[in-house]
């Protein structure tokens, strides 16, 4: 199930993030930002419980500690996906993170996973997270690792789909809903999303 978040603060800051005269450290805020507002979207279902202690407001009323269900994993594809945990980290503090080093053969496409690792917590709730979703086998690589140690609620949240990644990714996993910022037109020869915003890694690290 696909749900693209649409927020014209969203539009703007994926606008300036598409523009090849954007550097780094820009690039970067909008992405937290982006990842932020997304956040909305994407736990807006989860459910609250009431803790057993309670809180007190300034006015003398006691009110119930309110907590999420489920406890958050933050689980970003290396590298690009190191680039929205910030963000999402500000709206959920208590959100733990795990790693899910994979890189994509720049001459197959096909995914390459080199590290994997994951904090064992009740009742979680896993969310890769990855900028770019293009042939979808980064993301289904990373959701089948998740899957086979044992994570069965899993959520992906990307910036920006190619449809062809967005299919690939639902036919593999039905039961994962994926949530994008944009879903592009179509990716070039090089597996590049069109219009897309480049080398996602590349340009969060300034590696280019
Ligand atoms: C990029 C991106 C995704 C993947 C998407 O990572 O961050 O992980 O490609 O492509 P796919 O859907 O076709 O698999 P890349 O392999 O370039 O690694 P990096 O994050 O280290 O730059
Ligand atoms: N990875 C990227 O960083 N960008 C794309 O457009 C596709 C894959």
């Amino acid at each position: 199930m696909l749900t693209i978040v649409n927020h014209p603060l969203i539009e703007v800051k994926l606008n300036i993030m598409r523009d090849q005269e954007t550097k780094s450290k820009e690039f970067r805020e909008n992405l937290d930002e982006i990842a932020s507002l997304m956040c909305f979207e994407v736990f807006k279902d989860l459910k609250t419980h009431n803790e057993t202690t309670n809180i007190m407001t300034p006015t003398g009323i006691s009110l119930p500690r309110k907590r999420l269900d489920y406890k958050i994993i933050l689980a970003p594809i290396l590298r690009a996906g190191i680039g929205m945990c910030d963000g999402i980290k500000n709206m959920i503090p208590t959100a733990r993170i795990g790693h899910i080093g994979m890189y994509r053969d720049e001459k197959t496409l096909k995914p390459i996973e080199y590290y994997f690792k994951l904090p064992k917590v009740e009742n979680p709730l896993v969310v890769v997270v990855d900028p770019m979703l293009a042939t979808g086998g980064s993301a289904i690589a990373a959701i089948n690792a998740v899957k086979t140690r044992g994570y069965q609620n899993v959520r992906l949240m990307c910036l920006v789909g190619a449809p062809i990644g967005v299919d690939a990714v639902e036919k593999a996993f039905p039961d994962v809903p994926i949530y994008l910022a944009s879903l592009d037109q179509r990716l070039n020869e090089k597996g590049y999303i069109i219009p897309g915003l480049g080398d996602a890694g590349d340009r969060i690290f300034g590696t280019k």
